[in-house]
């Protein structure tokens, strides 16, 4: 029987992805469309905002949705760490919240996309503000714990472009890391260069969502993460270095160094000698690493238990990460220099 599927957040990065691929299993979705509009064939939109009591909705349109929905996929979240309004708060728990409300409602079974980094926190006064956004995403969590209905809680690690052609709906922290290394911004990072650096191709985690989805799974907590087969920090960078040769970017292949040292030593004579907007962005780059390297822990993966159910196998790391740098690349005008042209 077709189902009804309701979408949040069908225009972010993920949400984007997952779209079309749910479409493919034959059910009808119908897209909860905030700011951005979402046009697709076949796809309703319905406007609604997550943060508001009833989504937005009066009790009679809030009741008709409830009727229409057998399934609820919550991908809807702000994702933008610097937020100090409240926004991340109303939106990602309360606003998870008001999605549980429907779900209870419809007596439809509820999909939530949380974050692999949902339990990081500050470490030596970095990552604060990571932090917030890992709260809130986790109190997210709770709430979907307490549903009444039955529920899955998806988490995704850091999601790249797609693991052919690299695109994606918006540039990540990642690509802005690899834009400070091409402005020779990343001289140093102060890392273990072993440490696992992990990100999943955004048509993994849609294809993952999906396949969940599909096989009507209604219970979990599913880890959409790369697990023991990312890459070493120091392997992901030499890639980035070799894209940036590649476009006829001379950069130096980063140094690593110990979080001791460059806090004690390097960071204070290093940064001080650097323009203010220099700094403010290498110490957001180190902001990125700090909340995603997490002290060099492996994330879980459910990904081959995934692939068991039908989902894609997860393709090579360094072969997704040249792709999403190749088109990175071509966005930004970086494009292959005229020897690699010829070579390849
Ligand atoms: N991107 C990643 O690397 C990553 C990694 C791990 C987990 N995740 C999780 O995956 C989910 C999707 O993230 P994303 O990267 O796709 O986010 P994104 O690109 O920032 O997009 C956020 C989406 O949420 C919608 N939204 C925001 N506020 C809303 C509101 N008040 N009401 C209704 N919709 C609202 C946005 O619509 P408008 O633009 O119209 O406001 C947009 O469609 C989130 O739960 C996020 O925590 C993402």
């Amino acid at each position: 029987m077709t189902r009804t599927i309701l979408l949040t957040g069908a225009s972010g990065v993920v949400g984007k992805a997952l779209l079309p691929r749910l479409l493919r299993s034959g059910d009808r979705v119908v897209a909860l469309v905030h700011r951005t509009p979402v046009t697709h064939p076949g796809v309703t939109s319905i406007r609604g905002d997550v943060a508001a009591p009833r989504l937005g909705l009066s009790e009679r349109d809030h009741a008709a949705l409830a009727r229409q929905v057998d399934v609820v996929v919550h991908a809807a979240a702000v994702t933008d760490f610097n937020r100090s309004d409240g926004s991340l708060e109303a939106t990602n728990i309360a606003g998870t919240s008001n999605m549980v409300a429907l779900a209870e409602a419809a007596g439809a079974l509820l999909y939530h996309v949380s974050t692999a980094f949902v339990g990081v926190g500050s470490t030596v006064g970095r990552g604060e503000q990571a932090a917030g956004y890992a709260a809130s995403k986790a109190q997210g969590e709770d709430v979907v714990r307490r549903a009444t209905v039955p529920h899955v809680i998806l988490r995704p690690s850091v999601v790249i472009g797609d693991s052919e052609t690299g695109e994606m709906a918006a540039f990540q922290g990642l690509h802005q890391v690899v834009q400070g290394l091409f402005a020779g911004l990343v001289p140093i990072i102060p890392f273990d260069a072993a440490w696992p650096i992990d990100f999943v191709p955004v048509d993994v985690v849609a294809d993952c969502i999906a396949t969940v989805v599909e096989k009507r799974v209604t219970e979990g907590e599913l880890w959409l993460a790369a697990g023991d087969r990312a890459l070493r920090l120091d392997d992901a960078m030499d890639v980035a270095v070799e894209w940036a040769h590649r476009c006829g970017v001379e950069v130096d292949t980063p140094r690593f160094v110990t979080p001791d040292l460059w806090d004690r030593l390097i960071a204070p004579v290093f940064l001080d000698e650097l323009p203010d907007f220099v700094a403010r962005s290498v110490t957001r780059m180190l902001e990125f690493f700090t909340t995603y390297l997490q002290d060099g822990q492996t994330k879980p993966s459910s990904l081959r238990e995934l692939e068991a159910l039908g989902a894609m196998p997860l393709p090579d790391q360094t072969e997704s990460l040249a792709a999403s740098l190749h088109h990175w690349a071509d966005v930004k005008g970086h494009h292959l220099c005229e020897a690699t042209r010829s070579a390849a």
